[in-house]
């Protein structure tokens, strides 16, 4: 059985007081509404990690995720956090590779495999983003473009590395956009994803690893694309930032 997951990547949003208010809020509601086998997850911008994370005590499917780190321990690197800070913070979860960081921040698939290499090295799970533009949507080898993604950053990996790590699908023209993949997309891309995890670590690898889907996923939606067979969760943007929305989604497998 797969974990299935719901994390909310709230980005750069929320002041510090907002913040602590939406963590307390979906902590209350994932206490009270959510089955204990989903894994809810909360992603704010690293300056309000611990104030998220103190959220989430005595919640046991509930834990806070950074939305990045650097692939260095430590060092001059301005601006950075290191896995190994986050690790030494308590934080457990870590987005690496979303979309925003490889288009704004130019993040190639080499450095996202050292940055996968140092969450585990650090015992943080990696949530690993992949996912294609429209214009390779467009084109005839999106499912392949997005596969050379895993093979590039992940592959790499041991098997008992790779068996720590979540995946998140997000093809970039859904993120914010409103346009949602339909389910047939959705499942397309993870089942084609799934087949290429099992051609490097064999089928029941693939078969225990969570593939979430991410791009305009919200309550209406999660529904449809969570009753996909090889869709595991979803990584959720917008929709986080709102905590009856959230839990709705959380509640939506
Ligand atoms: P939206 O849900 O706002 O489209 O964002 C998806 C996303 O990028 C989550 O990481």
């Amino acid at each position: 059985m797969r974990k299935k997951i719901v994390a909310g990547n709230w980005k750069m949003n929320k002041t510090a007081a907002e913040a602590k208010a939406l963590a307390a809020e979906v902590a209350a509601l994932v206490k009270a509404e959510v089955p204990a086998d989903v894994q809810v997850i909360m992603a704010p911008p690293a300056l309000y990690l611990d104030a998220v994370q103190a959220a989430t005590a005595g919640v046991a499917n509930l834990a806070a995720s950074a939305q990045n780190c650097h692939e260095k321990a430590s060092g001059a690197y301005t601006g950075e956090i290191s896995a190994a800070m986050l690790a030494s913070a308590g934080i457990s979860y870590v987005i690496i590779g979303h979309s925003e960081r490889r288009q704004y921040f130019a993040e190639s698939n080499a450095q996202l495999a050292a940055k996968v290499d140092a969450a585990l090295a650090n015992g943080l799970t990696p949530l690993f983003c992949c996912g294609e533009s429209l214009e390779t949507r467009e084109g005839a080898d999106y499912l392949a473009f997005v596969a050379q993604q895993l093979t590039e950053s992940l592959f790499h990996l041991s098997a008992d590395d790779f068996a720590k790590v979540v995946i998140a699908y997000e093809p970039i023209w859904a993120i914010g956009t409103g346009l949602t993949a339909s389910s047939d997309q959705a499942q397309e891309m993870h089942a084609y994803l799934r087949g290429h995890l099992a051609k490097q670590y064999g089928q029941a690898a693939a078969d225990a690893c969570s593939i979430l889907y991410g791009g305009s996923c919200n309550a209406k939606n999660a529904q449809e694309l969570f009753a996909c067979a090889d869709v595991d969760g979803g990584l959720i943007g917008g929709a986080s930032l709102i905590a009856a929305d959230f839990i709705t989604i959380a509640k939506s497998f």
